[in-house]
This record gives C-alpha cells, sequence and structure tokens, in this order.
C-alpha cells in the first residue's frame, strides 16, 4: 500500500496540533479537511497546505480519494462520526475517549467488525516512546513487585463557560476529558481493578465535573489518581515497587523522559519525542492499514472497552450523567 491518505474532522485545538505532526510521519498525508464551516476548512486547508476542503463532515465521507478519518470533534459527536465515516468504508482514528460510555464504544467496535475497517482510539500515550519504555521496565520486573501508582491530569482550564470542556451537552468535565489519562495508565499496568472509588467536585454553572479524586483497588496494588480543571500540577507519574521507583516527567502523558531509582541510585532517561509525540499514534494507523488489521495490538478495541468501562464506573460514583444519556 502507498501513502495512507488521511481527511480530518472538525478542525479545533487538538487537530491542529495533528496536522502539523502528520507532516512530520513518512507514508501518510492529509488530502482533505472538514468543517462544520465551509470558509474555515477553506482557511484551514489553505494555512496546512491541504487539497480538499469541505463545509460539512458527510461530505468528506464520500471523497473516495480518504483513507482514514481522523475525528477531532467534542465527545458527544465522536459514535456518530466514527461510525458514519466507518459505513462509508473509511479507516478511522478517533480522539480520546473513543465514546462516551462504554455502549457507544460497543457499537464503534461493531460498526469496524461489520465494515471490515480499522479503529482506534487516539489514546497517543499509549504510543509514547517513555510510556512505553516504562511500561516495558515494569513488565521486566526492574523494579519488583509494583504496589503503588500515582498519577494526575491537571490544568487550570478556561473561564468560559460556553467552552467544550465546561458543556454538560458536550461531554466536559474532568474524568473524559483527562481523567481518561490516568486511569489508561493504571490499566496498562495493573489491568481492570476489583474496585473503584471516587468523589469529585462540580463546576457551580454548567454542573459538569472540575475536581476528581480516584482510588483504584487491586488484589495487592492500589492506584491513587487525580484529574481537575482548577490548578496546575507538575504531573510527574510516581510507579513504585519492592525493588525501585520511576518517576516518568511532567507532562507524563507526553513526556521526554524519566528517572529509575533503585537502591538509592538515580538513572535519568532522556526520550525526546518526534513532533508533539501524535506521531506515534499515526505511525500505528499506517502499519496496521499496511497490514489490513482492524485493531491496533498496542491499544486493541478490547482495551477501549475496558477503559470506556472504567471510566463508566468513575462517573457512576462521582454521580456524573449527561443529559443525552
Ligand atoms: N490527544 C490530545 O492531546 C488531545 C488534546 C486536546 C483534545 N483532545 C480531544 O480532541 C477532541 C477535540 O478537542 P479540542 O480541544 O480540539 O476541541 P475544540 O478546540 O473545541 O475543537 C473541536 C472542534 O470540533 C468541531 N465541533 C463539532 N461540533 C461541535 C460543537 N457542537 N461544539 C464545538 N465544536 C464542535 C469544531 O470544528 P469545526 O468548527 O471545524 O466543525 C471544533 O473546532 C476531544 O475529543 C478531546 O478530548 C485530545
Amino acid at each position: 500500500m502507498g501513502v495512507i491518505k488521511f481527511g480530518l474532522i472538525g478542525l479545533g485545538h487538538i487537530t491542529k496540533g495533528f496536522i502539523k505532526d502528520l507532516a512530520l510521519v513518512e507514508g501518510a498525508e492529509a488530502v482533505a479537511v472538514a468543517s462544520r464551516s465551509l470558509e474555515k476548512a477553506r482557511a484551514f486547508s489553505a494555512e496546512h497546505g491541504v487539497k480538499k476542503y469541505y463545509g460539512s463532515y458527510a461530505e468528506i465521507l464520500e471523497d473516495p480519494e480518504v483513507d482514514i478519518i481522523y475525528i477531532g470533534t467534542p465527545h458527544d459527536s465522536h459514535e456518530e462520526w466514527s461510525i458514519a465515516a466507518m459505513n462509508a468504508g473509511k479507516h478511522v482514528l478517533c480522539e480520546k475517549p473513543m465514546g462516551v460510555n462504554c455502549a457507544q464504544v460497543e457499537r464503534m467496535v461493531e460498526a469496524a467488525r461489520k465494515n471490515r475497517v480499522f479503529l482506534m482510539e487516539a489514546l497517543w500515550a499509549r504510543f509514547n516512546p517513555t510510556i512505553k519504555a516504562c511500561l516495558e521496565l515494569v513488565r521486566s520486573g526492574v523494579i519488583g513487585e509494583v504496589n503503588y501508582l500515582n498519577a494526575d491530569f491537571a490544568f487550570l482550564a478556561t473561564k468560559d463557560t460556553g467552552h467544550r470542556l465546561l458543556k454538560a451537552e458536550l461531554a466536559g468535565g474532568t474524568i473524559l476529558d483527562i481523567g481518561i489519562y490516568p486511569l489508561f495508565l493504571a490499566y496498562s499496568i495493573f489491568g481492570k481493578p476489583k474496585e473503584i472509588m471516587a468523589s469529585g467536585l462540580f463546576h457551580p454553572q454548567t454542573g459538569v465535573d472540575i475536581q476528581v479524586s480516584m482510588i483504584l483497588k487491586y488484589p495487592s496494588a492500589m492506584a491513587s489518581l487525580y484529574c481537575g480543571f482548577v490548578s496546575k500540577s507538575d504531573m510527574v507519574a510516581r510507579i513504585c515497587g519492592t525493588e525501585g521507583t520511576i518517576y516518568i516527567d511532567g507532562r507524563w502523558h507526553e513526556s521526554k523522559g524519566y528517572t529509575l531509582e533503585r537502591g538509592g541510585e538515580m538513572e535519568k532517561v532522556s526520550l525526546p519525542t518526534l513532533g508533539k509525540g501524535l506521531t506515534y499514534e499515526i505511525r500505528e494507523c499506517i502499519e496496521c492499514i499496511s497490514q489490513q488489521k482492524m485493531q491496533s495490538e498496542l491499544w486493541s478495541h478490547q482495551n477501549s472497552l475496558d477503559l470506556a468501562e472504567m471510566l463508566d464506573e468513575v462517573r457512576s460514583r462521582v454521580g456524573v450523567r449527561y443529559g443525552f444519556e
């Protein structure tokens, strides 16, 4: 197979980062973009040197040149546009979270199976070189029996109540937007927990969750996780075992290195990323599509389903349910 041709839907913040990283990856190219506004699509395509642009999402799905659709819209529309794209015969890379809840992710996975196309959640942290290296250290037993994880994701979010992060109609709030990352790390190290405890605080006007603490209990390990929109954090993640500790440099989900502590000795490892680091999930798409795979082995459909189930459980504990669910 030649170059994999991407069509991009939803021309917001992350899609701008995505198209810049796409330009750094060999074997992939952006051939079309789609926005709800034709003028916005035209300006975006001109800025990024993309030859085709559409003023509706439906139109790009009809473009025969497009192999894979990247979905960079708010959470509430991931299911709709992923399934529409797959029914049009396109492969899909869908921004995280794959769906708002587990039932949505199940329907998306079913659409991939039915249409025999590739579908992956754009959980870029899974492909980050530092995280891959740290998970390998854990697996190889370098820090002994791992029994504690401490990870968070926090930043000072906008006060604009019209922004998608704070809008319940768009499935905003911390859990789905950023809580997904520490949950992903706990899942990647320990698997699905025996029990999840969680508690949160809500936005006084819009009602979305703005601070959430999560405790995950495993047969012989605990994870203490947090996500928040109301302050910054150094976002160093700590993976602790009986023989040592791994400190993933902040912001850990897009890390460029880690420190390994064993017997009081510190070893610092630097692993710079290509571009912002979205390049690695793009490479995974190219590899999988070239090999006619319907899913990635590094971040499989089952992985997305498991994570969606954990997110559902956290939301249920905190009491977060969207009006459209
Ligand atoms: N991987 C990462 O590091 C990362 C970082 C940030 C966000 N994300 C994920 O990427 C997705 C988009 O986030 P973002 O921060 O890029 O959001 P954003 O800046 O608000 O952009 C979202 C885009 O979606 C389109 N859209 C469709 N329906 C919309 C609606 N009802 N309201 C607002 N916009 C709508 C708009 O594009 P058009 O006007 O062109 O149609 C908008 O520009 C989310 O799933 C988020 O979790 C991932």
